[in-house]
């Protein structure tokens, strides 16, 4: 398994790329499967969970081109024939987000056959939401050998009210309702930027939809859908991850190829804390630090609020900062895991319920860490490039299904970090 190896202490000074966005890459893929046509998409991140998605897709009989190797990290995906609409348990149980072709298969096939997420179904991370939605529009859904399998001749047009906001559950039913009978208006959706993203591809592909990005989503059914080509947007998680890596290790950082008005809400908390940031047009953000950091609380919301996918490197950030952060985990139970292992590089943590309290500034030093899930690797890495001394983070893995080449990108503005072990590509 790969760990790295980090040495701190080095600002971080130059300039980064930023990628593609995994979680609007996932449902751009699932919806090619909607058409017959050839769907090409730019922008795409090298990373395992695109890879994992690409297994999904071709295990059901489509065509997956991932052509990193060329400009644009351009993909193609065919799903001209859709021998096996299943997403098999090998491929859900690694990557929760396989529940994303739910929507599109049952849309374009008539039926769907879909592992349940590894234990999650019922506990913590349900898709009770995906499931009510379809059912809504006319599915029939039964439960068999772990499997959830849904049939229906042709969806129908209908109201549906989210319960609870939901990202996928979002995009799943944008893309069951887009070939269904008739007009969907869906309330309470999910504003995310990974939303838009999708609905923009979906109206190139020639769907109707109107509100993507508000609340109150409409969507006016069509028999059939085309290929379209389509840029993924740049993924704001990974530029956010980078304006916190500069701001902690008091360093001068340029973000290229970003979108500044999806980090409105971490923006504004960075400049809370004291980094400056200036927005250097369109697609380009500089972050400035002198490392003498402030505590500022923070509580996760949905989009435009300061996102849950933040909140484990704000964590670091804030260990760097003098006096008390709150941090409140308003959208998952149980995202803390990173806290532990904060608190034995050094950090002073305390935990109640969904509150965090970091008390800072703490030196940390570096330790021997296990990454538990993709953002905690992340606080994990931000806190290692300031710890004194080399720390070892474990199982990377978790790093390598959402950050492209971040040991490169990182070395490439001064940090100390290698990787162990078999390199991922
Ligand atoms: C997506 C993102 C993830 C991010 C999250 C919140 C992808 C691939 N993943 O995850 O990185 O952390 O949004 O911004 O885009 N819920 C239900 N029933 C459902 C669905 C969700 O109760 O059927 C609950 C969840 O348990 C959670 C909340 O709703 O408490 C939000 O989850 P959701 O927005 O669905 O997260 P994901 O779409 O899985």
């Amino acid at each position: 398994m790969d760990k790295f190896v980090i040495r701190g202490g080095n600002p971080l000074l130059g300039t980064v790329r930023v990628s593609g966005a995994k979680n609007s890459a996932l449902p751009c893929m699932a919806a090619a499967i909607l058409t017959a046509e050839e769907v090409v998409l730019e922008n795409i991140p090298q990373v395992q969970d695109i890879e994992t998605e690409r297994k999904l897709l071709v295990s059901m009989g489509a065509e997956v081109e991932l052509g990193y190797g060329r400009a644009q990290h351009r993909t193609t995906v065919s799903c001209a024939v859709l021998s096996d609409p299943v997403a098999k348990y090998e491929i859900v149980k690694t990557m929760r987000a396989s529940s994303l072709v739910l929507g599109p298969l049952i849309a374009r096939t008539g039926v769907a056959r879909v592992a349940m997420p590894g234990g999650c179904a019922i506990g913590g991370r349900p898709i009770d939401l995906h499931i009510k939605g379809l059912e809504k529009m006319g599915a029939t859904i039964s439960y068999e050998h772990g499997y959830i399998e849904a049939k229906a001749e042709r969806l129908k047009g209908t109201e549906i009210l989210f319960d609870k906001i939901t990202v996928t559950g979002t995009e799943d039913l944008l893309m069951a309702a887009v070939l269904a009978e008739g007009e969907t208006v869906f309330e309470n959706c999910a504003c995310e930027p990974e939303v838009v993203d999708l609905a923009t591809m979906l109206i190139g592909m020639g769907a109707k939809i109107e509100g993507a990005g508000t609340p109150t989503i409409r969507v006016q059914g069509v028999d059939k859908l085309h290929g379209v080509r389509h840029r993924i947007n740049p993924d704001r998680i990974e530029a956010g991850t980078f304006l916190v890596a500069g701001a902690i290790t008091g360093g001068d950082l340029q973000l290229t190829n970003c979108n500044p008005e999806h980090l409105g809400a971490v923006i504004h908390k960075l400049q809370e804390c004291g980094a400056r940031i200036d927005i250097l047009g369109k697609d380009a953000i500089r972050v400035r630090s002198e490392g003498n950091l402030k505590a500022a609380d923070v509580s996760t919301q949905e989009y435009p609020g300061f996102p849950t996918d933040m909140q484990a490197q704000y964590m670091a950030l804030a260990t760097q900062a003098e006096g008390a952060s709150l941090v409140v985990e308003n959208i998952f139970e149980n995202r803390f895991m990173h806290v532990s292992e904060l608190a034995r590089m050094g950090a002073n943590i305390k935990v109640e319920g969904r509150t965090a309290t970091i008390t800072g500034k703490s030196p940390l030093s570096a330790a021997a860490v296990m990454c538990s899930d993709l953002r905690a690797s992340a606080s994990l890495v931000l806190a290692a490039l300031v710890a004194d001394g080399e720390s070892i983070l474990d199982r990377v893995y978790h790093m390598d299904r959402g950050y492209e080449h971040i040991e490169e990108k990182l070395r490439g503005v001064g940090a100390q970090i290698r990787r162990m072990g078999k390199v991922f590509g």
